[in-house]
């Protein structure tokens, strides 16, 4: 089967960037990316592409590369499910915030609505595609509305989880590790596959594109993330003994991470992770155990997020401790709001949660960071609904000088581990601050040592000394 047409719905992190690859691959398909958010539509269709949505190292050049040539972002939602071959669901997929599993549940009610429209809309066979992170078995409920609600027309589903890791999404989209794609064994189903694969082979390479069936691969992007996070958590949790202890986690990092079975890679202690996944995806999965009446499995895996909420905590209440065990009225600055290093997207980041804690304690905040807008800081604020948004103005102020925003604090917190964090003249902050002055580094980015001889009083994650 040949593809000349694709049409992803959701244009956000995932689907933006990974259209914008798909098409810069594949001169000779045309791809359209939808969204019902006129403003994001238009924002990928500025011609200033400092004004793309998404902020991804390397994704201006790309879009630039590919867009009106055989990328297209638009709101015409059915034309495009019409005139492609193969549709993308991409659409957001947050825990659910209401009724029976709130606050753990995947909350479908968009990808149902997707897969209605598509059912509706669509007059020739399509290949449907999961992109987004779906519970396990999800595959049958979109199979079903588009089945049962549709004009007669045969529909693939298949499952194409996403692991792009977003601030890396390019090149995690040029060269990833695998590709992932579930099907049906049925000889349609082998075909719809075959006409994935086809396209991902325009640029990786055939071992790396891993088949199986729907459910598997659902599971394994569910999977993927819980490893993944879990990770994280367990070295925070040996932070904290490295604090009690005098050792150091880096040192502990690296010393189990050159095991080959254990691995390098994430094993950074933090303040906590963040991200509009991570948690979302193992309480899914804790839901998903629950629903199946593995309580042990559930637990297991709750332990995770548990243990990244007590890390937030802890970072929060260590500076009230130091500060003299009072905040109030006290100047912090928070540099870093972003839930990660180069990228924009603040969603679950620590700072949030440990901006709320300090505000409880009623101290001023002073925000910096090099990419998130005062407008995202005071919504991500607004929306815990601690306090009022007047309230949130009054205490909370956004700077665009890192220098201006440490100006006469009591106190630095280092919350995003950007780069140029390192190489400001700290020497220069230190002066203009309240004395003692304290630096709170929650991301472990500085040198201990160096900033001691400065003058300022330090604290760095999961260090004991
Ligand atoms: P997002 O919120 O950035 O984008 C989703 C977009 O879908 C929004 O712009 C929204 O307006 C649009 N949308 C919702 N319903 C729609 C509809 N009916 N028609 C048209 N547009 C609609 O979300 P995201 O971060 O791109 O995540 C999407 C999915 O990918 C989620 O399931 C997520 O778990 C998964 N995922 C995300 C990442 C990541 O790094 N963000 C990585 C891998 C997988
Ligand atoms: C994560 C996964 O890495 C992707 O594979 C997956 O596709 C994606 O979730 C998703 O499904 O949304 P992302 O959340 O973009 O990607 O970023 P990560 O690099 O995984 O970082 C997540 C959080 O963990 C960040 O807050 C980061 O600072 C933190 N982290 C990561 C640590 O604290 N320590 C580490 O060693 C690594």
């Amino acid at each position: 089967m040949k593809i000349k047409n694709i049409c992803c719905i959701g244009a956000g992190y995932v689907g933006g960037p990974t259209m914008a690859v798909i098409a810069q691959k594949c001169p000779h398909i045309n791809v359209t990316v939808v969204d019902i958010n006129s403003e994001r539509i238009a924002a990928w269709n500025d011609e200033d592409l400092s004004k793309l949505p998404v902020f991804e190292p390397g994704l201006d050049t790309i879009v630039k590369e590919a867009r009106g040539r055989n990328l297209f972002f638009s709101t015409e939602v059915e034309k495009a499910i019409n005139e492609a071959e193969i549709i993308f669901i991409s659409v957001n997929t947050p825990t659910k915030t209401y009724g029976k599993g709130k606050g753990m549940a995947a909350d479908l009610k968009y990808i149902e609505l997707c897969a209605r429209q598509i059912a509706r809309v669509s007059k020739e066979d399509k290949i449907v595609v999961e992109k987004s992170t779906l519970p396990v078995r999800t595959a049958s409920a979109i199979k079903s509305i588009l089945d049962n609600t549709g004009n007669d027309v045969r529909f693939q589903v298949l499952s194409n989880p996403e692991f792009l890791a977003e601030g890396t999404a390019v090149s995690d989209l040029l060269n990833p590790d695998r590709v992932l794609i579930g099907g049906d064994t049925s000889p349609e189903g082998v075909k719809a596959v075959n006409a994935l694969v086809e396209i991902y082979e325009n640029w990786v390479p055939k071992t790396l594109i891993l088949t199986t069936n729907v459910w598997s691969s659902e599971l394994s992007k569910l999977t993927a993330n819980a490893f993944l996070a879990q990770r994280v958590s367990s070295i925070n949790a040996i932070s904290e003994i490295c604090e009690k202890t005098g050792a150091d986690v880096n040192e502990v990092a690296k010393a189990i991470g050159m095991d080959s079975r254990i691995g390098s890679k994430f094993l950074k202690a933090s303040v906590g992770y963040g991200g509009s996944c991570f948690q979302k995806d193992i309480l899914n999965l804790v839901y998903i155990a629950k629903s199946y009446g593995l309580e042990e499995v559930a637990n297991y895996w709750e332990q995770v997020v548990i243990m990244n909420e007590h890390q937030k905590q802890r970072f929060s209440d260590n500076i009230v401790q130091t500060l003299y065990n009072t905040v109030s009225g006290k100047k912090i600055a928070f540099l870093g709001w972003a839930f990660k290093k180069d990228t924009n997207d603040t969603r679950e980041s620590a700072a949030i949660k440990v901006a709320d804690n300090l505000l409880n304690e009623q101290a001023e905040i002073v925000v910096y960071d090099p990419k998130v807008s005062q407008e995202r800081i005071y919504a991500d604020l607004d929306y815990l609904n601690s306090r009022t948004s007047e309230e949130n103005r009054a205490l909370l102020k956004v700077l665009s000088d890192p220098y201006e925003a440490c100006k006469d604090s009591h106190a630095i917190a280092i919350l995003t581990e950007w780069d140029a964090f390192k190489t400001y003249d700290w020497k220069r902050i230190y002066n203009n601050m309240q004395k003692p002055a304290f630096i709170f580094d929650g991301r472990g980015i500085l040198d201990i040592k160096v900033m001691e001889n400065i003058g300022f009083v330090c604290y760095k994650i999961g260090s004991g000394d």
